[in-house]
């Protein structure tokens, strides 16, 4: 038998699947990390801590097979983080989040003083907060000396890629996110490198996600105890990988990622550009393109409730009392902002609210606006797709958040959309294992693989009296955030 790991680099945890060629997940392990926050709106993590939880958690994997068996391995990341190595390869500074929103001034500084039409016909994107650029730019300005020293850019799970096979290298999922890369074209833009001061030597090398990029390092290889040919793959963005893992792979197909983020992501055969450039415009592991939109807190919304607030982890005990009879009914809302919000408002300033409370209100009724705030939040995205004539009827799921049946339920019929529950519900460490079989020669290109490896196992339909009801909140959910955007520049 050959397997494959598939790794899944998240924002609070590293996910590694051990599959067989036959699609089967024999094992898995998870190891955590922190997240700093070192100011209001920051968020950096230590890729040391990356790396560690990836000796930990492969040594844990493949402890009981013969590693000739194990062919390849595929790492999905979380995306848009900038890493910055010097010289000796040593990490110059901590690895700056997708979700961290210090980059309000470089952000502000693209879009109106670059110019989003420029921004957008270099790479097919506009600045938001998180992406990679805007970073670059205030490394540039705020800390010249670790700026002066950069040999290395990379993201994520490149850093792992680069560790194992000593080549520095993404792919062009990712790449899509640094606001560097001519998405359309796929090579990286001049004019944007230019732009932030950064040489194309200091760029990584561009493959597609389910091309290898090398065999493991010598030293890595016995570090590991793993054989020194198994074999690398690129890698992907992990709602990217998620797609694959979802078998997100054909036109207008959506997959919606309920993790620490929550994204709609949808596929697409061409290149296209949403004309507001409110959805992002990125390239697909599968080798064609996608539009995306990005919530920055969703599920870690009812982790923080549940956990820093409540002082439970007991998430299932939080949701028993809420009944179908309860949905669409909650006088309580919730803006899920705790992060500030990309999608689709670009707003670093938003913050979360809780509004419409009273004497009345109890725990279930604030857990159950959690849930649906964050459904409201992705509501609000799927509109922007339908406003650009992409017809949203049903979509998959996965990310920790959409273990809950409640919650299944309330972005059922929230979004007033068909949910295709899968029998393998791990998106982005399924799909990154599975780009690792396409590399080794397992299947010519991602989509054969998800068509052979991905099956619904329920499809779960809108009920008609409670997608009535949210239709009527949704409206009102609607105009929370306008009439506050002016009252979060004056509280922060
Ligand atoms: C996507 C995004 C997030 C991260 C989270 O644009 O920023 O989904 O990839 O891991």
């Amino acid at each position: 038998m050959r397997y494959y790991i598939g790794a899944d680099l998240g924002t609070s945890a590293l996910k590694l699947l051990l599959v067989d060629s036959c699609g089967k997940i024999v094992k898995m392990a998870t190891k955590s990390y922190p997240v700093q926050y070192p100011r209001p709106a920051w968020s950096e993590q230590n890729p040391e801590d990356w790396w560690n939880a990836f000796l930990s958690g492969v040594n844990e994997l493949v402890q009981d097979i013969n590693p000739a068996e194990i062919a390849g391995i595929g790492v999905g990341g979380q995306m848009h983080g900038l890493v910055v190595l010097d010289e000796n390869d040593n990490v110059i500074r901590p690895a700056i989040l997708w979700n961290d929103g210090r980059t309000d001034k470089e952000t502000d500084y693209l879009n109106s003083i670059i110019g989003k039409q420029k921004l957008s016909d270099l790479t097919a994107n506009i600045a938001f907060a998180g992406f990679t650029a805007p970073k670059l730019l205030w490394l540039k300005n705020n800390e010249p000396e670790n700026f002066s020293k950069i040999c290395k850019i990379m993201l994520p799970k490149d850093y792992i890629n680069y560790k194992l096979t000593g080549v520095h290298c993404t792919d062009y999922s990712d790449a899509s996110g640094m606001l560097l890369l001519d998405v359309k074209n796929k090579c990286w833009s001049d004019e944007m490198l230019r732009i932030c001061g950064i040489a194309e030597g200091q760029m990584p090398m561009l493959f597609e996600s389910f091309e290898a990029v090398g065999t493991l390092l010598s030293e890595v290889a016995s570090q590991l105890g793993l054989n020194e040919n198994t074999k690398v793959v690129a890698g992907a963005g992990d709602n990217a990988a998620a797609a694959i893992g979802t078998g997100t792979v054909t036109d207008g197909k959506c997959n919606i990622s309920l993790g620490t983020s929550g994204t709609v992501f949808i596929s697409s055969n061409e290149f296209t550009v949403d004309q507001n450039n409110a959805l992002h415009s990125f390239c697909h592991a599968s080798g064609e393109y996608h539009l995306m939109a990005c919530i920055l807190s969703a599920a870690s919304c009812n982790k923080w409730f549940c956990e820093d607030i409540l002082k439970t982890e007991d998430y299932a005990a939080e949701q028993k009392s809420i009944t179908d009879n309860d949905l669409g009914k909650n006088d309580v809302f919730f803006l899920p902002y705790l992060m500030g919000e990309r999608s689709p408002i670009n707003d670093t300033d938003a913050r979360g609210v809780f509004v419409g409370l009273c004497m009345n209100t109890t725990r279930a009724d604030m857990v159950q606006a959690v849930l649906e705030g964050v459904a409201f939040a992705i509501r609000d995205n799927v509109e922007i797709a339908r406003a650009q004539g992409i017809n949203i009827t049903s979509s998959t799921l996965c990310g920790g958040g959409a273990k809950s049946e409640l919650w299944q339920k309330i972005l059922c019929n929230i979004l007033n959309v068909e949910v295709l529950l899968l029998q393998t519900e791990q998106g982005p460490g399924y799909g990154a294992a599975m780009l690792a079989m396409v590399g080794c020669g397992e299947f010519a290109k991602p989509k054969e693989c998800a068509d052979k490896f991905v099956k619904v196992k329920k499809t779960m339909t809108p009920n008609t009296d409670i997608s009535v009801r949210y239709e009527e909140r949704y409206k009102k959910f609607k105009e929370i955030y306008p009439s506050m955007k002016e009252l979060f520049k004056k509280i922060k």
